[in-house]
């Protein structure tokens, strides 16, 4: 669900929620602090016994992408919910500052069957021209002439299509996005993964998208975060080299990346044997890594 939560305050969030409210204890550089736009201090939340979030920080820059890696059941939901202020039921403690407006996408799509895919695109949004703005950005999401279609007309792919369409349409400062392509074949989700790439880039959201799957955090993110016993155990940079960077470079530098998450996560090699390669790139693959002090790009 694209869900709005434009109207969400924070203070209320947080209050509602137990958290402390955010101090000035921020000892970031003036000019960097001004540029985050998320900020999570010492965030905990628990169930039960169980401390699933234990004493969090993070910083998100305006227009950067995160995503989030980790073990099933390890917490990422519990975090992303935590950011969205959708986590009624927790007990926990910290401090969460997020922009907005900010939307939120997760695995399914979770349209209003009733209504036909631009109504679900513009339901509760505010501001001028709505219909023309939910048209734009159908278009852009490729269901230029599904305006009128019904939820139920539509492939798992066009779904989630239309709850990126009602995410962006509301010019999200923060797009938070819940393995938004997990229930998707192969196909579609590579599909979807250069969508998600190329409107990135074009609007410029902040970005947290929890996923499962290394790969796609290699090819979309700017950053990624692995969460391991309720805490960040890998915070890295992708800093992949341009597509007009040498591809042996940057096969490098998408091999060691790989092996330092997969290692984060705890999988042998033998476990996650890596897709076939020439041999081209297999030697690229086999030579250190020159490309760590380029420029962060993002793929597209
Ligand atoms: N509402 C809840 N009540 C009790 N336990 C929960 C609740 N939500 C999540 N959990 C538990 O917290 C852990 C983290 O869940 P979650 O954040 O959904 O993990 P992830 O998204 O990483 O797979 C899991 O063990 C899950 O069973
Ligand atoms: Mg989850």
């Amino acid at each position: 669900m694209a869900q709005d939560t434009e109207r969400l305050n924070w203070a209320a969030v947080a209050a509602a929620n137990g958290h402390a409210r955010e101090t000035s204890a921020n000892s970031a550089p003036e000019a960097a602090a001004a540029d985050v736009v998320v900020r999570v201090r010492q965030l905990v939340r628990r169930f039960g016994a169980r401390t699933i979030l234990d004493h969090v920080d993070l910083d998100i820059r305006r227009g950067e992408f995160v995503a989030l890696l980790g073990h099933s059941g390890c917490g990422k939901s519990t975090f992303l919910r935590s950011l969205a202020g959708l986590d009624y039921d927790v007990v926990g403690t910290g401090s969460i500052a997020t922009p907005q407006p900010m939307a939120v996408v997760f695995q399914d799509a979770r349209l209003l069957p009733w209504k036909s895919v631009l109504d679900n695109v513009i339901y509760g949004l505010r501001g001028p021209a709505p219909q023309l703005r939910g048209r734009e950005t159908l278009r852009e999401v490729g269901l230029e002439g599904r305006e009128s279609a019904w939820p139920s007309d539509l492939s798992g792919g066009e779904q989630q299509r239309v709850a990126l369409a009602r995410a962006l349409v509301r010019s999200p400062q923060l797009l938070l996005a819940d393995e938004p392509f997990g229930a998707l074949d192969a196909l579609t989700r590579l599909r979807m993964h250069s969508l998600l790439g190329l409107l990135c880039q074009r609007h410029r959201p902040a970005v947290l998208l929890v996923t499962h799957d290394v790969d796609e955090a290699i090819h979309l993110a700017d950053r990624i975060l692995v969460l391991n016993h309720g805490r960040f155990s890998i915070d890295v940079p992708t800093l992949l080299p341009g597509r007009d960077a040498a591809t042996t470079v940057r096969l490098a530098r998408i091999a060691s990346l790989r092996q330092q998450l997969l290692q984060g996560l705890g999988v042998r090699p033998d476990d996650a044997p890596p897709p076939e390669h020439t041999r081209a790139e297999k030697q690229a693959i086999a030579a250190p890594s020159p490309a760590t002090n380029e420029a962060p790009r993002k793929a597209a």
